[in-house]
């Protein structure tokens, strides 16, 4: 199994092309099966979970070929409305493929994604709005099957804005009769993306990146090339490692907007950050001032930061709180963050972090992929060697991220290690 090893203690420096965003592209993917011709997506990270959405598709039938960062998906002999367990077990955004293969073919099976290690994500909304739409579903062996001969538009209010949850409710409304409405939902840049793909390939939809999004049918939809959002996670990881090591570095392809909520906390922290069109540049040095962080939905402060922001405030000259509120078990990097000598405290959803003067390298294991980010910053600030174990979840999300490291003067290295 491979690990990193990491000799902490260089400072980064240089600049980082930002890659294309996975959640972006994994929904993007799931959309070429709206049409029986050719999808052309370029800016697509070259990571395990789009070769896992990839492979899924081509499970279905579909052609896909690879060429650098661009992916073509020929779906003219897509023939199975199957998401088998063993892919969706893999990956849970294979659950996307749900609301495509209602639209194609009025049925879909895809099995139930059931628990991950940031908790219990269930997908009874994106089923319940299916429902409201005329879609009739029933739980065999652990497989949603849902069927629906003709699917109505309609209102759907989501009790929370889920991201894959609108994503799939937006791609099966294509196939709807008359207008489908969705109320509360996400507004992450990603469902802005999508909606913009899909509207390219011939569906009518307004509202996407605020809370009310109108679907006009469309369906089948056509050809058409689309290029992917740049990574604002991927983006937000870089920027806080860089200060971390005291390092300055700048990122290119960013909008900087997409990813305000974390500036705008990093430079409470004591960090300079200098923003232009497509570009930020970002450097600064521990101690850093003691800041609070509430995760919640875009724009605010995302989830998926979380456990990178926690690790740089295991470097702060005080005290600082963490809630999460998206997820309800996502602390998972807490124990390790705390070997490699980080004094956080869990209780329910917060965790309370004391700042220290320094971090030590340890070997660690990565058990999502936010998490692993976060050991990997921590190792590359902490003295000595880090060895982040299971690094699997940490190539699911990052494109290159050793390489990326490695330009930036980190001392990195990908080993065939001993296992856990
Ligand atoms: N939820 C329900 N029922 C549902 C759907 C969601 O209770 O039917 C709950 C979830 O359990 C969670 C909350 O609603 O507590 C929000 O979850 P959401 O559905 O928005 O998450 P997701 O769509 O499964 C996407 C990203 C995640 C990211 C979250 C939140 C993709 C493929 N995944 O997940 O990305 O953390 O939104 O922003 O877009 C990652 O990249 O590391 C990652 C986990």
């Amino acid at each position: 199994m491979q690990e990193l090893r990491i000799n902490g203690g260089r400072k980064l420096s240089g600049e980082i092309e930002v890659s294309g965003a996975k959640n972006a592209a994994l929904p993007a993917l799931a959309a070429t099966l709206l049409t029986d011709g050719i999808t052309i997506l370029s800016n697509m990270p070259i990571v395990r979970d789009v070769f896992s959405m990839c492979h899924l598709l081509e499970s279905l039938g579909a052609s896909v070929s690879i060429d650098g960062t661009t992916i073509t998906v020929d779906s003219s002999n897509v023939n199975q409305w199957r998401a088998p367990h063993d892919l969706v077990r893999k990956m849970r955004a294979s659950v996307l493929v749900m609301g495509p293969l209602l639209a194609r073919f009025g049925r879909a099976e895809v099995a139930l994604p059931g628990g991950c290690t940031i908790g219990n994500r269930p997908i009874d909304m994106h089923i319940n709005a299916m429902r409201q739409m005329g879609a009739e579903t029933e739980l065999i062996k652990g497989d949603e099957h849902i069927t629906c001969k003709s699917m109505k538009g309609t209102r759907v209010h989501f009790d929370r804005p889920t991201v894959t949850g609108t994503e799939n409710v937006m791609m099966a409304a294509t196939a709807a009769e008359g207008m489908t409405v969705l109320e509360n939902a996400a507004r992450e840049p990603e469902i802005t993306c999508l909606a913009n793909m899909l509207n390219k390939m011939g569906a009518n939809i307004v509202g996407a990146g605020t809370g009310t999004i109108e679907i006009e049918g469309g369906y089948p939809l056509s050809s058409a090339e689309h290029r992917v959002i740049s990574d604002r996670i991927e983006a937000g990881t870089y920027a806080v490692a860089a200060p971390m090591t005291g390092g300055s570095i700048r990122l290119t392809g960013i909008e900087p907007k997409m990813i305000a909520s974390l500036l705008s906390k990093m430079r409470s922290a004591g960090v300079a950050v200098t923003e232009s069109e497509n570009a930020i540049e970002i450097s600064g040095e521990p101690p850093f001032y003691p800041v609070d962080i509430t995760t919640a939905e875009y724009p605010g402060f995302p989830t998926d930061l979380q456990a990178q922001f926690m690790a740089m405030m295991c470097l702060s000259d005080g005290k600082s709180v963490v809630t999460e509120n998206i997820f309800e078990d996502r602390f998972k990097h807490v124990p390790e963050l705390n070997r490699l000598g980080g004094d956080i405290v869990i209780r329910g959803r917060n965790a309370f972090i004391r700042g220290v003067k320094y971090l030590s390298g340890a070997a660690v294991t990565a058990s999502d992929l936010r998490a692993s980010a976060s050991l990997v910053l921590a190792g590359l600030t902490a003295r000595d060697t880090t060895r982040v174990l299971r690094i699997y979840h940490l190539d699911r999300g990052y494109s290159g991220i050793d390489d990326k490291l490695r330009a930036l003067g980190a001392s990195i290295e990908r080993v065939d290690g001993e296992g856990p």
